[in-house]
Formats: C-alpha cells, structure tokens, sequence
C-alpha cells in the first residue's frame, strides 16, 4: 500500500542529519514507492502543517548527491518553543498532512518530546537518535559524535602546536551538557593531559598539580586541558548562566578554570582559553557518521514498513537493533561510568581525569557506578 511518511529533524544540528534524510528517502521512495514529506523546523512545522515533497533527485547536474557530505540539516531544526501549550496545534498538524508514518531524527529531549505527542495524538512514530553530546541510552552511538570528537581531537592537536611554541596552558572548553562523553574521547584522543567531565569531580589543587608535574618530572612546560563545559568541582560546583527562557546554559568553565590555575601558579603559569562552542556541531560528516546515518535512515524505513512504531533505531556491541522509545527515555541522558575503560585508560596514561570516587557518590538505581546528573546541585561557581 502506498504510504505517505514524514521526516524531520529535531533540537540541536550535527553532521549526519542529511545523510539520514537521503537514506529515508531513497529507500521508502524507491524500495516502497511511498511519498516523503519533509517537514521544516520539526513541532513548528508540524504546528503549521507546512511540509514539501522529497525526492531522490536531488543531485547536482552533473549527478553528484550532496547530501552525504553535507552538514547541517535541508530541513531545519528547533530547539525550543512550548511543546506543552502548543501540543493539540502540533497533534492536529500531523493529521492534516496526512501522515501514515512519522520519522523523527533527535535527541534524548526533543525525541521524548515527540514520543509523548504521538502516544497522546496517535502518531506512528518511529525515531533516529541524534546528537554530538552521545548521551542518548540503549544506542551506542548517535549521529554526529564522532565527527565532533574528530573536530576537537583535530583542534587538540593544533592547540598543542602553538602550546608548546609559547609554553602555555590551553584549556579547552567542550560541549555536552551534563555528559562527557565527548570531552573523554576527543581528550584521550588529541593527548590531553587534563579531562574533566561532569560524572567525575575534579579540584584545582589537583589539575595545578599534574600541570607542575609535567615541568618538573618530564620538563614539558605547555599543558593541554580538556573540559566538558558541565565539568563540577569536588563540591560540586558547575559554571552556568539562565537564557531567557530559565533554561540552564553550560557555558564558562573554560574561564574559570584558566584563571584558577594562573592564581594558585602564582602568575607563573600562562594560560589561555579555547571555547569550541558551535564549531562541534558543524563541518563533513565522518565516514563513520554518514554510515550510522545511512543505516540508521534505512533501519528506520523498515520499521514503518514492518508496522513497529515507537521504537528508536539503535547501535549496539556493533549490530544495528531497535529498542522501545520508553525504554530509551527512561534511562536517558546518559553519564561516563567512572569505571569505564575509557576513563581506567586516560588514568593509566597518567592524565588526570578527577578524583577517585568513593561508593557515597554512586547514585541509586542508575546501574553500576554512574554519578547522579546535574540537576540536582544548585551551587553555582563563582566566576
Ligand atoms: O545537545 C547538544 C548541544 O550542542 C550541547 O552540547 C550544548 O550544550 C547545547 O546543545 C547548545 O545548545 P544551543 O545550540 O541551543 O546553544
């Protein structure tokens, strides 16, 4: 039976979006022979029932598909917006498109989001996990972390360069929100020789002792400092701001952390700040992204076609399965273990990646030893 399905792209950007529409298309177009409508700005565009038709045909003249390569997303994307008052408009936008099916590409937040409007507006929804900060449960990958861990592995290794010409501190401020999964894996990738992420506090005496240490055991006199922009001390302090919205903004640590360590080195360190910020989540989609994008798109297509709905594709031990979207969210975001090998390896290379962790810090019911997220500190550091 012919089908008409949706498909769009939801919260932040990151590369592999498009790559996950071209693999939509193509495969419910030409396998199924359905129509794809692309809906523009996800709930907003759902709100207005605004939508275009999709095709394969969108190479260039001289028959070159760009979308492969191509960062970003055609469809556009929200990462706000009030979902709640605006719920029955967005339920109402699905069913005046006439929509069968409804594939939506996000992360943890705005995929709960659509789940939650497609179990009260009785949406066939099946969704694509997305997002540089990786933190999106029972996948172990989402689209578009690891080429951010390739831009800032890529960056790592410039801002040694002019580190060790001018015998400087860099410090390196690095998306994710309350995860750190990418600042653990771009760090232990680019030879970081601090990593502080959210899951694992660190103090100031200590990332100033290591820095010593590197002069005065191995007389290297320029330090690389990798920090996930949710670092928390040892008190759990974090560095944040409120939007306009009263939404807690990550951004700052860089700042924080560069002038402590010029204070406790008495002025004899000289330190300077990087904040990737928005540059993660742009660029060429690795190789490795375009191919979970590829497989996620196409994997998404069979569900629809199979009829199992509310279910997220998903990237597990190497295989490509799919999970129920509640088993997802419950357990979403996701922290570094600090057990992980990942973190069992940067301490055995001699990086500090925060203190140890004693068994009053684990949290209850989070599985093995995960850390409770964020939210529930209110401290703020003093900048
Ligand atoms: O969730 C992806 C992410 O890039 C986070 O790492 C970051 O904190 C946030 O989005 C930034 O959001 P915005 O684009 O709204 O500034």
């Amino acid at each position: 039976m012919t089908k008409r399905i949706g498909i769009l792209t939801s919260g932040g950007d990151c590369p592999g979006l498009n790559a996950a529409i071209r693999a939509v298309v193509s495969h419910a177009t030409l396998t199924y022979g359905w129509e794809v409508l692309g809906i523009p700005y996800a709930t907003q565009g759902l709100m207005e029932a605004k939508a275009s038709r999709l095709t394969v045909h969108c190479q260039d003249l001289r028959g070159i598909d760009p979308l492969l390569s191509l960062g970003g997303t055609i469809l556009g994307s929200v990462n706000k917006g009030d979902t709640v008052a605006n719920a029955d408009a967005i339920i109402a936008g699905y069913h005046r498109l006439g929509l069968d099916a409804l594939i939506a590409i996000g992360g943890d937040g705005s995929l709960a989001i659509l789940h939650t409007l497609a179990q009260k507006g009785n949406w066939n929804l099946v969704s694509i996990p997305k997002t540089i900060d990786n933190d999106v449960a029972l996948t172990d990958r989402a689209i578009g972390f690891d080429t951010a861990v390739n831009t800032v592995t890529n960056a790592l290794y410039n801002l040694s360069c002019t580190a060790a010409s001018h015998d400087r501190v860099m410090v390196v401020e690095v998306m994710g929100r309350a995860s750190g999964h990418l600042a653990l894996n771009a760090g232990l990738a680019g030879g970081a020789d601090v990593i502080l992420i959210p899951e694992i506090p660190y103090t100031i005496d200590s990332v100033c002792r290591k820095i010593r240490e590197l002069r005065e055991r191995w007389g290297r006199c320029f330090a690389i400092v990798v920090v996930a922009e949710g670092a928390r001390t040892l008190e759990g302090g974090f560095v944040a701001e409120k939007d306009a919205e009263g939404h807690l903004r990550f951004h700052g640590i860089g700042d924080y952390i560069a002038d402590r360590v010029c204070r406790c080195s008495e002025g004899n360190l000289e330190a300077r700040v990087t904040v990737l910020g928005h540059v993660q989540r742009g660029g060429i989609p690795s190789a490795l992204d375009r191919l979970l994008a590829t497989t996620f798109g196409k994997a998404a297509v069979d569900l629809v076609a199979e009829g199992r709905f509310n279910h997220m594709v998903a990237w597990q031990h190497g295989e490509l399965v799919s999970v129920p979207q509640t088993e997802v969210f419950a357990k979403s975001p996701t922290f570094v273990d600090p057990n992980h090998f990942l973190v069992q390896t940067a301490r055995a290379l001699n990086v500090y990646i925060g203190e140890f962790v004693n068994e009053t810090m684990v949290g209850p019911g989070t599985g093995s030893s995960l850390i409770p997220p964020l939210a529930p500190h209110t401290e703020l550091v003093p900048q």
